[in-house]
Formats: C-alpha cells, structure tokens, sequence
C-alpha cells in the first residue's frame, strides 16, 4: 500500500485527524491575493488533497457560493466525511489511487486549484505529471495556490536520503508527535518551485510557518506558489 495513503488512513480513521477550520495562510491568500490584488472571487475550485474539505467550504462560504468546490483525495473513509457534511456537495468529490491520472474525473473545467500541503507526497514523476493535468484541466487564467515543503522544515526529524523517485523518508521525531515514516519531496528553494509548477506562470511566492516551536519539533516551513494559466 502506498505510504501516504496508509498513514493518512489511520490519521483520518483513528486519530480524528483534520482542520476544522481554515489555516490562517488560506485566509490571507484569499483576502489579499484572490479578493484584493486578483479579485478572483468565484468559479469552479478543486482541493487537490482535500482532506475533509475544510477549505473547499471555507472558500465556499466566503464568496457567498461563489466558488463551486470540487475536491479529491486518496483516504476511500473521507467520503463518509463528504457525504456527512450538509456544505459539501459529495458528488463533486472524489476519492483516486495515488499518484493516478485525474484528467477525466470532473466533467467542468477549473478557475482555482488548492493544493494545500498535498502535492509534496508525489513522487517526481507523478508531480510533474499532475502539475501538466492540473494546468490541462484549468480555464485560461485559473489560478494555482500550491504549498511544498521547505528543505527547512522537518529539520529535527531524522531523514533518509534522497530517493530515486524524489521522495525522501522523514522518520519519527523527537517530540514523538509522528510515529512511523512519511515519504516527503522537499523544495530547495524559490527557483525550483517555480521550475516545478511550469507551465503555470508564477504570479506570487513565499513561505510561512505553520508553527516553530525550537525545542519540540523545530521548523515546519512551507513554500507558497500562486501561479496562473
Ligand atoms: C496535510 S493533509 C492536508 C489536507 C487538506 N488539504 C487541508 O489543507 O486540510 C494532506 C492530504 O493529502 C492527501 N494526500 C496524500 N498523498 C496524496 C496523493 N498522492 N494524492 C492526493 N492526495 C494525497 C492526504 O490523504 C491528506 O488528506
């Protein structure tokens, strides 16, 4: 079984994993980049990675239904979650194989892509691949918001090296918060996101903590990409 897929399983399954509310790095993008500077404020959205939906509803409820929420992901469980939850429309909403084609799952071409700390479980290949399908499945114009992790972050853990494949394995760390391993591709720097996301064309970059606490578990850093067809 995939890795990320049977760690994730678990999260979800047993350890009542997932936001309940939006991350505060979503709500700034869409307060000051998708409403202020792009005033991109509706469309067809997809949560690549989308977990239990949070931001798909968050971005929903904000622009009054403006954005229609399409999402996917690869835990078979979150679409009892889907289904359950009276703000999301489950049918719009998928579950795939790992790292499989997304080309013909939506029947509606996209004006937003979310990618919120999902796409940096890909290997190599299947990233670049995903990044081509994404961008075929977009609108002129659309907008990527895509989160990768920083070589920075996860910096206490022990990591293996590097795999042919690009991932490379974080083992646990020693606040002890996650057991077992995660396969995780990190981003060297700002240059190199931009070389991953082509064809998009990178409108805006960055990075944020989502937390840093030295002596637990250290840096989490993560890139921000903003790019548009
Ligand atoms: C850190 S969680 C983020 C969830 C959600 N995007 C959010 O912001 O709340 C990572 C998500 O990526 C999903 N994921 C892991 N590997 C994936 C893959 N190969 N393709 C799509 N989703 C994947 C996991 O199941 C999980 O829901």
């Amino acid at each position: 079984m995939d890795n990320s897929l049977s760690a994730y399983t678990q999260k979800y399954e047993k350890e009542g994993y997932g936001l309940q509310y939006p991350d505060g790095h979503v709500i700034r993008f869409y307060e000051r980049i998708l409403k202020y500077k792009l005033n991109k404020t509706s469309g067809n959205l997809l949560d690549f990675g989308c977990g239990n939906g949070v931001h798909s509803k968050y971005l929903q409820d904000i622009t009054g239904g403006g954005y229609k929420a399409y999402g996917l992901d690869i835990v078979p469980s979150l679409k009892e979650i889907w289904e359950r939850d009276p703000k999301l429309n489950s049918n719009n909403f998928h579950v795939i194989t790992p790292n499989s084609s997304i080309k013909n799952l939506f029947n509606v071409k996209m004006d937003l892509i979310l990618a919120n700390q999902s796409l940096y479980y890909l290997p190599f290949e299947s990233f670049k691949h995903t990044v081509q399908e994404l961008y075929d499945i977009c609108n002129e114009g659309a907008i990527i918001f895509a989160t990768m992790m920083s070589d920075k972050g996860y910096s206490m853990y022990e990591r293996g090296e590097i795999m042919e494949n690009g991932l490379c394995e974080v083992k646990e760390c020693p606040s002890g918060r996650l057991s077992g391993s995660s396969f995780i591709r990190f981003t060297k720097d700002i240059e190199e996101l931009k070389e991953d996301f082509k064809p998009f064309k990178p409108l805006f970059w960055g990075d944020y903590e989502l937390i840093n606490l030295y002596n637990f578990e250290g840096s989490v850093q993560h890139f921000i990409y903003i790019g548009q067809k």
